[in-house]
């Protein structure tokens, strides 16, 4: 499994990707700044897909882990497909370059204009600003490649949708296998509490419905049990939960192509002992191969397991205050800035960027056997108790401007980030072969206020 350091080294005491120093990246495109390395990406995406290969898996990345346009590309050009939950993550990707074949739509809250721009690109939001976005052309754009869905007041309406433009909608059923990912509550999807999927004994006769229909195609089934999952032991019961409903749809004479079976893949956010993805294809090959043989296709849809240990997020302390027992480092980043150890309790390494040989951390872990540390709570400058990055932390001392790093920040940072009190978003970098690029510039002020500027009477 990658560690949270893997990506970036310590040089004589001073943070690097690569041969950069993260601080000329801080200095350059100011804080807080999350920082991607396009290897680690590489390297992330090829082993996924090794492991998966003896199944020939597709790879659609899930766009909402990180959902830069240049990410995307780069995830694209190695061969990825994009899976998307929103209209504006399906314009992303189509503006990234991705084909709409190679883009699956999931989703609980589908709406009808989501649903039009996904089959017809002239429904799409971006039809007159793609070109100066940078994107292809919208005419000509076909339907989505497939739809995961999760309702059939989804499945009506997306027939509808699809009678209306007179297109043919490819779908899947998201099935909810009643199955515990044993993971955080907010990010467990799988079970028959959840609002997702559907249940297994309601799908038969979904396939049955939509048999004839000559709007939309039911090809196969899709799972995502929770993100992430440090079991694999509930990947096993899902996908057995979902071929035996395979094995009853085709017994009722619906052949079934496709199998995807989600997202959710592991990552070490700390240096620990949680099972390598390896591990978990390893366990999941026995069950599936004698089908891929006889032609299922499996898609899977990775986003954590590529991007978490490929960037960091970069924020500068403000205020360093000493409370009777703790201190509290006060930086420019904060939940508005990655929102996730609030909301999760999640972890994230937090370490200087610049530290005495003594203090160069040997491995992530939440306790470090190092001299001279001190308890800490790392917060941002949001007016809320609930502002932290990271609580009863030891840490070498730090004063002001000095730079902090966030460590395996690299997914569901970014794009969960807020405006709250008013912040602009980040900027964000890019380093590869041996350049910094800033692929988005920090929000700016006016931006925030644009929409506000000219009220009219509807
Ligand atoms: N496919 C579907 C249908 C999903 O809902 C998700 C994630 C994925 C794939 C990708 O899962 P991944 O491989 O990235 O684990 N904000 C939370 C995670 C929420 C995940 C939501 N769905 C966090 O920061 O931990």
């Amino acid at each position: 499994m990658s560690s949270p350091l893997d990506a970036f080294s310590y040089r004589n005491g001073e943070l690097h990707i690569g041969d950069l120093a993260v601080s000329d990246i801080a200095e350059a495109a100011g804080t807080p700044v999350y920082v991607y390395s396009a290897d680690a990406i590489r390297t992330s995406y090829r082993r996924l897909a090794k492991a998966f290969a003896p199944l020939g898996a597709r790879l659609h990345y899930a766009v909402k882990a990180s959902s830069n346009l240049h990410i995307l590309r780069l995830l694209h050009g190695l061969g990825a497909g994009m899976d998307v939950v929103s209209g504006g993550e399906l314009e992303r990707a189509w503006l990234a370059g991705v084909p709409m074949s190679e883009i699956v739509f999931a989703g609980v809250g589908k709406s009808r204009a989501e649903q039009r721009a996904a089959l017809d690109g002239r429904f799409s939001p971006l039809k007159e600003a793609a070109e100066s976005c940078g994107g292809h052309g919208i005419e000509g754009r076909g339907p989505v490649g497939l739809f995961n869905v999760e309702s059939s007041s989804e499945l009506e309406v997306l027939a509808e949708v699809a009678t209306e433009l007179g297109v043919t909608a490819r779908a899947c059923i998201r099935v909810n296998p009643d199955v515990d990912a044993r993971t955080h509550e907010y990010t467990t999807t799988g079970k028959e509490e959840n609002k997702f999927g559907v249940a297994v004994p309601e799908i038969p006769s979904l396939f049955d419905t939509y048999r004839d229909s000559a709007s939309v195609r039911l090809v196969g089934l899709h799972m995502h049990i929770g993100s992430p999952v440090r079991e694999i032991e509930p990947y096993e019961s899902a996908v057995r939960v979902l071929l035996g409903l395979i094995d009853r749809l085709e017994a009722a004479g619906h052949p079934i192509e496709v199998l995807d079976l989600g997202g959710g893949w592991p990552v070490c956010y700390t240096d620990d002992d949680s099972p390598d993805i390896e591990s978990y294809a390893a366990a999941l090959i026995p069950l599936l191969e004698s089908r891929v043989g006889t032609g299922l296709r499996i898609v899977i849809e990775p986003g954590r397991s590529i991007l978490a240990n490929s960037g960091v997020l970069l924020t500068r302390v403000q205020h360093v205050k000493q409370g009777r027992f703790k201190r509290f480092v006060v930086c420019d980043a904060g939940i508005h800035t990655l929102i996730r150890p609030a909301l999760y309790k999640a972890f994230h390494f937090i370490w200087p960027v610049r530290v005495d040989a003594a203090h160069i951390p040997p491995i992530a872990a939440e306790r470090l056997d190092l001299p001279d540390l001190y308890p800490s709570d790392v917060v941002g400058p949001i007016c809320e108790t609930g502002d932290f990055l990271a609580r009863n932390r030891n840490l070498p001392a730090v004063t002001r401007d000095d730079l902090m790093a966030v460590f395996s920040a690299g997914a569901y940072g970014m794009s969960m980030s807020l405006n709250y009190n008013d912040h602009p978003r980040s900027a964000e970098v890019m380093v590869d072969s041996g350049k910094a690029i800033l692929i988005n510039r920090r929000q700016d002020q006016a931006t925030l206020l644009r929409t506000e500027l000219s009220p009219r009477e509807l």
